[in-house]
């Protein structure tokens, strides 16, 4: 058994923000299913955002400003409190980074640049080019290191242990020595990013399986808002590779079969820098009614780059340019680039409050994992880079009150009990099951991504609650062909199965019971916001026999009162 004051599952910038600040003061150990420079954070392009008024254009902006336009774009589920604190300290957190050595894009003044984005009412998106999430994983990496953080990498966490009230920390999976390890914590933060793996269409890398979120709600941890899936309007077609929003904060078009830019039907003042939500859709139903192109990889349409020209696209967008040669063999300098939507980002998670507490004692969540919530229906782009460091270092004051104020004992017995449960799971794996976990995980993928996807319907949810419970049950009967736990990757797959089933089941369930359309969660069979009945959260706990019981919690409003969401 192993012992920390802190452990910190994940290593993104969530994970690796709150341990900067907590490991001068606390014995705290990160523990990172891959080494933490390929934590997903690295595959963020387009930017991160702070009202700056860097930007001539957006002299005027100011945190109020970036407030309203998030709690608009969330489609005023968002929690207001929680959204100002983040607006109001992203311009410190911006700097911060910037003297901790990140190396932002600059004006020619060598103030920090800063560009449009979708949904947001000034140019105020910090970047680095298109690598912004690579710089600044980097700079929090190299911070942490040189603070002589503990890191685990390669250790793949398994479960939370609790008693009901308390956290004890987690049993986690050393997979270079094969070897099932409880670590015996005082406080625990979950930093473990998304879940896009769970549908076919995904931006997300293979890691982001949700075992995070599926292993709190396991433990009896409530989520929230789960229903809330974000698509992101570019993919590259047959690739799912994110084309950054930046492309169109750059002045990129999107345009139809028949050479419209078709956002002047959707929105007409915003075009292509409306939020995600609705641009998306609006994609698909392009494609839909017939006015996408039929690329042999699959249904599209097209993000235009060209006029921006190579000096542009060179300075501004050239992992772009990279990815189009590397992977498709287009050169966006003089080709349009074939584009679909793809699932993006959760904005459901571990439901936390402003303090990125749990209601389970000593157990913390930040970053996307979590659900705080400042995206509500619909996060803006920008804004969950801005999340990541913003909570990340809220989590950690928390630990540190929370360790300060009560003196924590941890009881090794149930680490133990725990580690032996995970040990006869780990067994009944390997015992020679007829189902191959790959082969649940593609059908499930693809069942989420065609009846869970932009657009949703009772029926079609419907079918899909139905398919997911059939994979549950089948997930009884896996099997994986080796013993063996030493980088056995099957079996990592087959424990992380169990976790996207869960994490499937709540978003189908939270998107079937709302009936309404709000955001990223859309209803052909009830297109409008319905404020008098759906101005709500939802709130899922597991019950005794394993299923979801469904509650609601208010929205918090404070300055912005629900309005139409007109772009
Ligand atoms: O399009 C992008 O660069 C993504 C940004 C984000 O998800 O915030």
């Amino acid at each position: 058994m192993l012992r920390h004051e802190v452990i910190i599952v994940g290593g993104g910038l969530a994970g690796l923000r709150a341990a900067i600040e907590l490991c001068d003061k606390y014995d705290v150990a990160l523990i990172s299913k891959v080494y933490p420079l390929r934590s997903h954070s690295v595959a963020a392009q387009g930017g991160i955002n702070a009202a700056l008024g860097n930007n001539p254009e957006g002299r005027d902006d100011s945190w109020e400003k970036h407030m309203f336009d998030t709690v608009k774009g969330s489609d005023f589920l968002a929690d207001q409190n929680a959204v100002e604190i983040m607006c109001k300290d992203a311009p410190r957190a911006i700097y911060e980074l910037e003297h901790w050595g990140c190396p932002f894009s600059r004006f020619p003044d060598g103030s920090i640049a800063q560009r449009p984005f979708g949904g947001a009412g000034f140019p105020r998106t910090c970047y680095s080019a298109d690598l912004t999430g690579h710089v600044l994983l980097h700079t929090l990496f190299e911070r942490a290191i040189s603070k002589r953080l503990k890191v685990y990498s390669e250790w793949y966490v398994l479960s939370l242990v609790s008693d009901g009230s308390m956290c004890h920390g987690i049993v986690a999976f050393d997979l270079i020595r094969g070897e099932i390890v409880p670590i015996l914590a005082k406080a625990t933060l979950f930093a473990t990013g998304g879940y896009g793996r769970v549908y076919y269409y995904s931006t997300n890398a293979l890691i982001n399986t949700g075992s995070g979120i599926g292993i709190a709600y396991k433990a009896g941890v409530p989520l929230k808002d789960m229903e809330f899936v974000q698509f992101h309007p570019t993919g590259l077609v047959g690739t799912n590779i994110l084309m950054t929003e930046a492309c169109r904060g750059e002045g990129g078009y999107l345009i139809n079969r028949l050479g419209e830019r078709f956002m002047e039907r959707y929105a007409p003042k915003a075009m292509e820098l409306a939020p995600r939500d609705i641009v998306s859709r609006s994609i698909q139903r392009e494609i839909e009614e017939g006015r996408g192109f039929d690329h042999p990889l699959g249904k599209c349409v097209h993000l235009d780059l060209r006029h921006l020209g190579e000096k542009k696209i060179m300075e501004r967008l050239p992992g772009i340019r990279r990815i189009c040669l590397d992977f498709l063999g287009i050169d966006p300098v003089y080709e349009p680039i074939p584009v679909m939507p793809c699932q993006h980002y959760s904005m459901g998670g571990i439901d936390t409050n402003e303090k990125a507490e749990t209601p389970l004692s000593g157990f913390f969540a930040a970053g996307e994992c979590a659900c705080v919530s400042v995206h509500g229906a619909n996060r803006l782009g920008g804004n969950s880079l801005l999340e990541t460091v913003v909570f990340g270092r809220i989590a950690s004051h928390s630990i540190e009150a929370y360790l300060s104020e009560r003196d924590v004992k941890p009881d090794e017995k149930l680490l133990e009990e725990e580690r032996k449960k995970v040990e006869k799971k780990i067994e009944r794996l390997t015992g020679g099951g007829k189902e191959k976990p790959a082969k649940i995980q593609l059908e499930l993928s693809k069942i989420m991504s065609q009846y869970v996807g932009i657009f949703r319907t009772k029926d079609e949810l419907e079918f899909a609650l139905g398919k997911i419970l059939e994979a549950k049950e089948r997930y009884r009967s896996v099997g994986i062909s080796s013993k063996k736990k030493h980088m056995n990757y099957e079996l990592m797959s087959a424990l992380e199965l169990e976790f996207m089933l869960e994490v499937a089941h709540t978003i189908a369930l939270g998107a079937y019971l709302r009936e309404e359309s709000r955001g990223a969660h859309f209803r052909r069979d009830k297109e409008e916001r319905d404020d008098s009945k759906w101005l709500k959260h939802t709130v899922m706990t597991i019950d005794r026999e394993g299923n979801p019981s469904v509650s609601y919690k208010d929205v918090v409003i404070t300055r912005y009162p629900p309005e139409e969401r007109a772009y």
